[in-house]
């Protein structure tokens, strides 16, 4: 019992001796140089920074299983590692068409590379194709009000954003700095997915997927004790 404890609490005291360590490095290059190292340490919190907000987005991205669907199941040692489909057994059926999760890899060609990390920020709170949406700070909820776009173009079913559009910003953001910063390109190309011509907008609608911000708690099928 007093084990893990003790352990812990080891972990801890080193951790604050590596931290002191670092500080101090950090501390004699700016006191001890010109003000060109003071840059470059601030540069260096700023990558800290950096690193700490992919580091959120792969954890992120592993407790959501975003690679269930998109390649690697939880592994991301996996060399299909969120590379998108590539058999029958990785796409789905919805109705009459077939839809495929796409490569969402850095890759410029294939996969997310040329999408700015708002673009993809978009995708997750908007459901808006990253490929067929402007690059812009989106106003609104509703299609033709504020700058969302009047017949938007939805990314296909089964892809969860109806439910992941409920992570808060700094969540969504920390996704896309994973996947643009974090991960390795592939080069893979999977077929567009069908659709309908509206653009799985008759899904999306606010009655079947809820609201945003959700209603509020207690709704009538919650209760508040
Ligand atoms: C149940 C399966 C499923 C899961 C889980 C899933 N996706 Fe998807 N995702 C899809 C499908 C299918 C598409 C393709 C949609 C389309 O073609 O319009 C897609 C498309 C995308 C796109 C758009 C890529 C592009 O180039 O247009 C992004 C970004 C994305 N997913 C990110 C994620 C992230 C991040 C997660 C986890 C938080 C996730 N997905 C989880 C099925 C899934």
């Amino acid at each position: 019992m007093v084990r893990p404890t003790n352990t812990l609490h080891r972990f801890e005291r080193s951790a604050g001796i590596l931290r002191g360590v670092s500080l101090l490095i950090v501390l004699s290059a700016c006191t001890n140089q010109s003000s060109g190292t003071a840059v470059a340490a601030t540069d260096m919190q700023t990558g800290n920074a950096r690193m700490a907000q992919i580091l959120e987005g792969r954890a992120l991205v592993l407790n959501h299983d975003c690679a269930g669907c998109h390649g690697g199941r939880s592994n991301p040692a996996h060399p299909y590692w969120l590379s998108g489909a590539r058999t029958k057994d990785d796409e789905f059926t919805i109705g009459p068409f077939t839809t495929r999760p796409r490569n969402i890899t850095p890759d410029n060609q294939t996969g997310i590379g040329r999408f700015t990390e708002r673009q993809i920020f978009n995708a997750l709170r908007y459901g808006l194709r990253p490929g067929e949406t402007p690059d812009v700070e989106i106003s609104s909820f509703t299609p033709g009000q504020g700058n969302f776009p009047l017949h938007p173009r939805y990314l296909a079913p089964p892809m969860p954003w109806p439910a992941w559009r409920y992570m808060s910003n700094k969540q969504l953001y920390a996704i896309a700095a994973y996947l643009k910063n974090g991960v390795k390109p592939v080069n893979h190309f999977v077929k567009d997915s069908e659709g309908p011509p509206d653009f799985w907008a008759a899904v999306y609608v606010a009655d079947s997927i809820g609201g945003f911000p959700p209603a509020p708690f207690p709704t009538v099928r919650e209760r508040a004790r």
